[in-house]
Order: structure tokens, then sequence, then C-alpha cells
């Protein structure tokens, strides 16, 4: 396994040369979505330019946008390892995609049946069920994150899943603390139950190997603007159970399969952008036999470049800095670190850090839970992520500017 060239990624994003007040931005905002290579602006670019036409037509560029519909449910069926007979759907983003799961799956449930969620999970995996348990009459049990170890519970996962509960919602990673929750895991605990499990892999995707396969989860939800690709989301489930559900939908499009829960005209030119972006992951590791042989090889160097630039932020930080998340171990986590300066507010030196050309972003980031476990709800973190394109310079950059504030 060869490291990642880090000047050899940054070379196909153009959005890295981006300047502020006369310096080159370091972006350090990719938990809430990442930059693009040229090659996903070309797929979207090179569809609009050919002409796309709406699925359905008896004409050539009809075929293409449906032919383009088909090479993303590929190419997102091998970034997340899905099952042979597992649906790949297409949405406006992994919220919207969430909220017509919940509902359809609420059509399942009444009085007395159970929903578990979690704090260390970001809102579009709580709140809709939050809701489609209130509609059906369900109760909701929670599972807590350890706020000293920032590890989720999952011996508490176990207590609280029982023969009465219906699903678990859990995320793969937490958007705002970087915890990798053990989905192999909790999946085991949610089947011995007999309930069904959700994974919101949006934060995981750009940092490690999904595998749906392998972990047997029932449902995973991710959004391609967060692994170098287009604003759109995408949903994996069970072909068997996504076709028992009762999609809202209206009635000439798709009562099966995959565009059973594809709601309105997808953007045909975001899902060129997706399998661009499947690619782009692929293309880091070319020497494996398939795409998913790929995919993995990337993942794991992927994983040691967000060690690396993690032990080297942990190790520079000021005095002052308190790190809300895993340090001990930083294969449990992503490289998202929530952190606080003493004495200095998250918006504030967000935009100390901002105007110095390093983008971070403050604030809860829709990990409510998160925050009032931390008992940072008045005004948040700071977080700063790494991505495959960050670079030692840029730790170290923002280093400076952390000391410099500090
Ligand atoms: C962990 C996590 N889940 C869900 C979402 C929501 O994704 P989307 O914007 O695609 O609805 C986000 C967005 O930041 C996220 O970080």
């Amino acid at each position: 396994m060869s490291p990642l060239s880090t000047a050899d990624i940054r070379a196909q994003f153009p959005a890295l040369r981006r300047e502020e007040n006369g310096t080159t931005v370091a972006w350090f905002d990719g938990p809430g979505g990442s930059q693009v290579p040229y090659s996903v602006i070309d797929a979207i670019g090179s569809f609009l330019t050919r002409g796309g036409s709406n699925h359905g037509g008896a004409f050539a560029a009809s075929r293409d946008s449906e032919a383009a519909h088909e090479t993303a449910r590929d190419a997102v069926g091998d970034l997340f390892g899905a099952r042979p007979d597992d649906y790949i759907s297409f949405g406006m983003n992994m919220t919207s995609l969430n909220l017509a799961l919940s509902r359809a799956l609420a059509a399942t449930w009444g009085p007395g049946d159970e929903i578990v969620v979690t704090r260390l999970d970001h809102d579009a995996n709580v709140a809709p069920w939050l809701r489609a348990a209130a509609d059906r009459g369900a109760t909701v049990k929670w599972v807590p994150f350890d706020t000293d170890t920032y590890r989720l519970d999952l011996e508490r996962l176990a207590e609280v899943v029982g023969p009465r509960t219906k699903l678990v919602a859990i995320t793969h990673a937490s958007n705002a603390i970087g915890t990798i929750v053990d989905i192999t895991e909790a999946t085991r605990i949610a089947h011995d139950a007999g309930a069904l499990i959700v994974v919101d892999a949006v934060h995981y995707a750009p940092h490690g190997l999904i595998d749906i396969a392998g972990t047997d989860c029932d449902f995973l939800l991710a959004s391609a603007y967060k692994f170098f690709g287009p604003h759109i989301g995408a949903m994996a489930g069970r072909a068997s159970l996504l076709e028992e559900l009762d999609a809202y939908k209206v009635r000439p499009s798709p009562a099966t399969g995959p565009g059973k829960w594809e709601t309105g005209t997808q953007s045909f030119e975001a899902l060129a952008g997706v399998t661009a972006a499947v690619d782009h992951i692929a293309g880091l590791a070319p020497g494996e036999p398939t795409r998913r042989d790929q995919i993995a090889a990337a993942n794991a160097e992927i994983q040691d470049h967000a060690i690396h630039l993690g032990e080297r932020f942990l190790d520079g930080l000021p005095k002052s800095a308190t790190v809300f998340g895993i340090t001990d171990d930083l294969t449990k986590r992503t490289p998202t670190y929530a952190i606080e300066l003493d004495g200095i507010s998250a918006r504030r030196l967000a935009t100390e850090l901002g105007d110095r050309g390093i983008y971070v972003t403050d604030g809860h980031y829709y990990a409510v839970e998160v925050m009032k476990a931390l008992r940072r709800t008045d005004g948040g973190l700071v977080r700063i992520g790494f991505l495959h394109y960050t670079t030692e310079d840029e730790v170290d950059r923002l280093l400076t500017a952390l000391h410099d504030l500090a």
C-alpha cells in the first residue's frame, strides 16, 4: 500500500486554490461538505453539455439519463459494499430520504412498539424517528454516549433493545465529535431482538470503508457532497423490506424497485457526478482488481493519513484548547475534532480563523443531542475536519493561528 499523495490529490481539486485576504484557503469544513475534483465537475458538465432528457423517452438522450442513473446505482453499491439484492435509491439529500423511510416504516408500528435512537446522532437520524414514533404512539428509547470516553454505549443499546423494539437508528460516525460506532455489533444487537437497523453513514463515508454486506445492516444512508461529489443523497436497503413498505409516492412513478423511493425527477447531472466521485475514491488505489477492492485500499490509505494528521494536530494544540472527543486511539474516530479555546466563543474563534483563510465550522452542526450531552448548547464548539486533501502544512498553519488566538 502506498501512502496518499496529497499533492496529486490537491491538483485535482480546483477549489483548493481559492484565496481569502491574500492567502490560500485551508478548508477544514469538510464535515459540512467536501470540495469536488475536476472529474466530478466534468461529469456533471458533460452530462448537461450533451443534453439531458427525462426518463422514459423513445430516444437516445432519454436512454442516456436512464443509463447514468443505473451507473450511479452500481457505483454507490460498490462504495457501500451493498448486497446483490440491495436497492440503491437517490434523493435530494439524506434527510429527505430518511424522512421518507421513517414515514413508511412508521406505518408498520403501533402503540407499545419501541424505537431506539442515540445521543451521538445528527438530528437527521433522530428527529424523523421521534416524529414517526409520536405519530404512531410508539415509545422512544435513548442510548447515550459516555461524555468522558466519547464512546457510544453499546451495552446500553443491548439493554434498551427488547422484544418490542422495531427499529434502531444509529450513526456510523459522529459528525460532531468523530466517534466511530461498531455497526456490526449494533446490527447484531438489533437483529437478535428482531429489530431493524438504519445506519447514518453521512459523516463516515469520506473517512472509512462502508460495508453493508459485512455489517448486515438493513438500511444505510449517505450524501455525496460529503464524499467529493455533488449535493445528492443515497439510500441503500434490503429489496425485500423496501418492496414490502408503502412508499409515499405519486401514482404513475414506479411501484417497485429502487425508483419507488425516488420522488419526482432526479438530478441526472448529480447522478453523473456521484459516479465520478466514487471513481475518484477508487482511483486513489488503482492497482486493485475491482472497484470495490480499490475503494477498500483507498480507505486504508485515507485512514492512515487521517491518523497521521490527527496526531500532529493533537500534539501541537495550545494548552488552553480542550478536545471533545477520542484522543487515546485515533482508529476509533474520524479526523473531525470539536474543540474549544478557553475564553473565546466558538463563533469568535471561527470568525478569526475565517479571516485568516482557515475555514472551520462552529455551532452544533445539527448534532443537537451531542451538544446537550456536552453542555455546549450555547454557541456549540468549533469543528475542524481533515480530508484526504488536507496537508501537514495546513494543520501547522491552523495550529499557529490557534496559538496566536489562545
Ligand atoms: C452525520 C450526518 N447525518 C446526516 C446529515 C444530513 O445530511 P443531508 O444534508 O444530506 O440531509 C449530515 C449533514 O451534515 C450529517 O453530518
